[in-house]
C-alpha cells in the first residue's frame, strides 16, 4: 500500500505545463511480458503496439513537441523469421491506420533508420506519412526503424565525404555532422525512457543522447502508461542538467 501511494503521488508531481520538448523511449520487454503471461512473443509485440498507440496519443493530447521511439533495431534482424514478420506486420497495420488519422490529429511522422531494405508496401506507408506530415505543424512522431546509432553515425560520415569531395561541404564541426544524421533538424532527446529495467542503450542515438536524462523503470513496454510517463516526466523534472558546467 505504501509503495503503491508513493507510486502515484510520484505520476502527480509531474508538472505538464513545463514538459521537455524531445522524449525518446526504448520500447523493449514485449518478450517477457509475453512469457509472464505463457503466450508467445508476438502477442507480447500486439500488445506493445497498442501501448504505442496510446502513448504517442497522450503525447500528443499534453502538447509534447518530439516523442522518437525504438521500434527495430539493426540487430534485431538475428530474431527468428517469424518474429521479424509479426514485427512488421503490426507496423504496417498501424501505418495503415494512422494514416487515415494524422491530419486530424495532427501527428506528423518520420522514420529514422535506413527503410530501404523494408518490404515495397511498409516503404509506400511510409512514404505517404511523410507525404501527409508536410501539410501541418504538431507532434512530431519519430519511429525508429532498421535503426542503429553506429550505423546512422557511419552513414552520416560517409555522406559527408562524398559531399566534401564534390566541394559541396564546408569543414566538419558538430553542428555540420548533425544535419548529414536521421534526426536532422531534431533537438537532442532531452528524456530517454527504458522500459523492462535493463541499463543499456543498446544502440540507441548514440549521437543525439550524450546528455539525455536516463530513466529506466521494471515496468514492461506492454504494461506502460500515461501514470508512468508522467513518473518519468517527475523524475526527470527533479534532475539538475548541467552540460559539464557548475
Ligand atoms: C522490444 O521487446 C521489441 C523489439 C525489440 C522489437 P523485446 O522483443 O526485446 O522484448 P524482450 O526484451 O525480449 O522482453
Ligand atoms: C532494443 O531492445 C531495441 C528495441 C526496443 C527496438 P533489444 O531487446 O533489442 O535490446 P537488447 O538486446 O536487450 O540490448
Ligand atoms: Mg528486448
Amino acid at each position: 500500500m505504501g509503495l503503491l501511494f508513493k507510486a502515484r503521488k510520484r505520476a502527480e508531481e509531474a508538472d505538464l505545463s513545463a514538459l521537455p520538448r524531445h522524449i525518446a523511449i526504448i520500447m523493449d520487454g514485449n518478450g517477457r511480458w509475453a512469457k509472464k503471461r505463457g503466450l508467445p512473443r508476438t502477442a507480447g509485440h500486439a500488445a506493445g503496439a497498442e501501448t504505442f498507440r496510446r502513448v504517442a496519443t497522450w503525447c500528443k493530447d499534453v502538447g509534447l513537441e518530439y516523442l522518437t521511439v525504438y521500434a527495430f533495431s539493426t540487430e534485431n534482424w538475428k530474431r527468428p523469421r517469424e518474429e521479424i514478420e509479426a514485427i512488421m506486420g503490426l507496423l504496417d497495420k498501424y501505418l495503415l491506420e494512422a494514416i487515415g488519422r494524422m491530419e486530424r490529429d495532427r501527428v506528423r511522422m518520420r522514420f529514422f533508420g535506413d527503410t530501404s531494405v523494408l518490404s515495397p508496401r511498409l516503404r509506400e506507408l511510409i512514404e505517404k506519412t511523410a507525404e501527409i506530415s508536410t501539410h501541418f505543424e504538431g507532434c512530431q512522431v519519430n519511429i525508429c526503424l532498421n535503426y542503429g546509432g553506429r550505423d546512422e553515425i557511419v552513414r552520416a560520415a560517409r555522406a559527408y565525404a562524398e559531399d566534401f569531395k564534390k566541394g559541396a561541404a564546408d569543414d566538419l564541426n558538430e553542428e555540420l555532422f548533425e544535419s548529414y544524421l536521421y534526426s536532422a533538424g531534431v533537438p537532442d532527446p532531452d528524456l530517454i525512457i527504458r522500459p523492462s529495467g535493463e541499463y543499456r542503450l543498446s544502440n540507441f542515438l548514440m549521437w543525439q543522447s550524450a546528455y539525455s536524462e536516463l530513466y529506466v523503470t521494471d515496468v514492461l513496454w506492454p504494461d506502460f502508461d500515461q501514470n508512468e510517463m508522467k513518473r518519468a516526466i517527475a523524475a526527470y523534472q527533479r534532475r539538475n542538467r548541467r552540460y559539464g558546467g557548475i
